[in-house]
């Protein structure tokens, strides 16, 4: 029972294979209640065990019901990319591994393979080759480990160790955040105790970018330790920050700079599109997501420090076990956790089967295929709130109460799923396109969809 044996595999593998076939004809939406997927999967927790073949069949057909095709071709929900196929595959070969990935003397392999991973997307990023980086679970952790990494630089420049002393009688710290900036800055904010009701929120344009000259002019009024937390690629348009001339102003005043670059960064990665993120090269700290547009699976989020010293002051643990056995790099001493998953595997993957020019392939056409949408959703006679920079597309199709019912017809209908939002006090319809597999075909549908939808909301 406790056997891997090949026939569990096999189980496993059709399983996959079924689920593969599925994703791109199936519905986009889950076709399963919580109620019925509860009965299928509930109950109370068994006394005695199942085979795991067994198991595997009671999720697999969950799976197939209760499930949203977010890792599918016609997911405009959120940014959150699928997986290529290497990544994927990778990302099995890491769970049958099972390596621990925080300290070289676990896994030389992970460890190494990071290190490798991590100076391959920092020069794709066009990133100095001094910056620092850790593989975190996701874009929130990214900017915690970032602020943290800034919250022991500029306290360690006052004269207080943050690490040991903790924030109470610390010098006060000023914060100056786009007020379009993503929650997860505030949350990072909350968590490293530094309050995200204490910022200075400085205004943003009509696209949601950060107004340099409003930043000068707060800046101006503060002394002190400084964060200055900027944006490439609003969540909502996919808007960049002037970062040239916030990187100037920042500068000047000797304020630490981060940039949540989630799934911005990736800009980076097409010639067409890297003017975007031009300037991201200054900031003190990145953060960034590769389970969104690298499209690898889940847990994979990025972190870049131009302080090495600081990234590793904010981060190293110490305990007496944990003796470095080489002069290796030990991949937690850059990151919040100790035990974790080799996530820079599935990335290394990714690069490998994409190259340059395939990573640069997927980002442009998921751009043009966002102004596919722009300009046929306009033609359509929809408005379109947004310039479509990059890969979203923010639409209204008239007053909140029509926007919301087409949003929930789309999600119903099952072609294609796309979100609801606020932008700038109206409501709107996100798309967001981010999946290796979008073609345009699925695009033509999705937009065929979405016309029928609000046709017959509005009827
Ligand atoms: C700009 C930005 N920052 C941070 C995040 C948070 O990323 P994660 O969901 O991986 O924690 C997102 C997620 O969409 C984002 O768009």
């Amino acid at each position: 029972m406790y056997e891997i044996t090949p026939a569990l595999l096999d189980v496993v593998l059709g399983h996959a294979r079924s689920w593969f076939e599925a994703l791109p004809t199936r519905p986009v939406c889950a076709s399963a209640s919580s109620d019925q997927l509860r009965q299928s999967i509930g109950g109370s927790m068994p006394e005695n065990g199942t085979s795991p073949a067994a198991v595997m069949e009671t999720l697999a057909s969950a799976g197939m019901t209760g499930t949203i095709a977010s890792a599918g071709p016609r997911y405009f929900g959120f940014v959150v990319g699928g997986s290529v196929p290497a990544a994927l595959v990778a990302d099995w070969l890491v769970s049958a591994w099972d390596q621990n990935a925080g300290i070289f003397a676990l896994s030389p392999l992970a460890s190494t393979i990071e290190q490798v991973t991590g100076s391959w997307l920092r020069d794709l990023a066009g990133l100095p080759s001094t910056m620092s980086f850790g593989f975190v679970t996701g874009g929130h952790m990214a900017n915690f480990t970032s602020l943290a990494c800034a919250r022991h630089s500029i306290l360690r420049q006052a004269g207080w160790d943050v690490e040991a002393n903790g924030l109470n009688g610390a010098p006060p710290i000023e914060i100056c955040v786009n007020e379009e900036s993503h929650y997860t800055i505030f949350m990072a904010l909350r968590l490293l105790g530094l309050g995200s009701a204490r910022v200075r929120k400085i205004p943003a344009d009509e696209q949601g970018r950060m107004r340099a000259d409003r930043l000068a002019a707060a800046l101006r009024k503060t002394s002190g330790p400084c964060i200055v937390c900027a944006q490439a690629g609003n969540v909502n348009t996919g808007a960049f920050d002037p970062l040239p001339t916030i990187a100037d102003v920042a500068k000047e005043r000797g304020a630490w700079l981060h940039v949540d670059g989630a799934f911005g960064l990736w800009a980076a990665a097409s010639p067409k599109h890297a003017h975007l993120v031009h300037g991201i090269e200054r900031a003190d700290s990145i953060a960034s997501d590769a389970h969104k547009w690298l499209n690898v699976p889940y847990d994979c989020g990025l972190v870049f420090c131009a302080d090495e010293a600081a990234h590793r002051g904010a981060m190293s643990l110490a305990a007496a076990y944990i003796v470095a056995t080489s002069m290796e790099r030990d991949p937690h001493e850059f990151v919040p956790e100790e035990s974790r998953r080799a996530r820079a595997i599935p990335v290394y993957a990714a690069l490998c089967s994409l190259g340059r020019r395939g990573l640069a392939e997927i980002i442009e056409r998921n751009c043009r295929q966002a102004r596919r949408f722009g300009d046929a959703l306009r033609a359509a006679g929809f408005e379109v709130l947004n310039e479509v920079v990059l890969n979203q597309v923010l639409v209204s199709f008239g007053t909140p109460e029509r926007t919301h019912a087409t949003i929930a017809a789309i999600q119903q209908d099952g072609t294609c799923w796309c979100g609801g939002t606020v932008w700038q006090d109206r409501a709107a319809m996100r798309i967001s396109v981010s999946n290796w597999s979008t073609t345009d075909d699925d695009v033509e549908r999705s937009i065929d969809a979405i016309v029928r939808c609000a046709h017959a909301v509005a009827d």
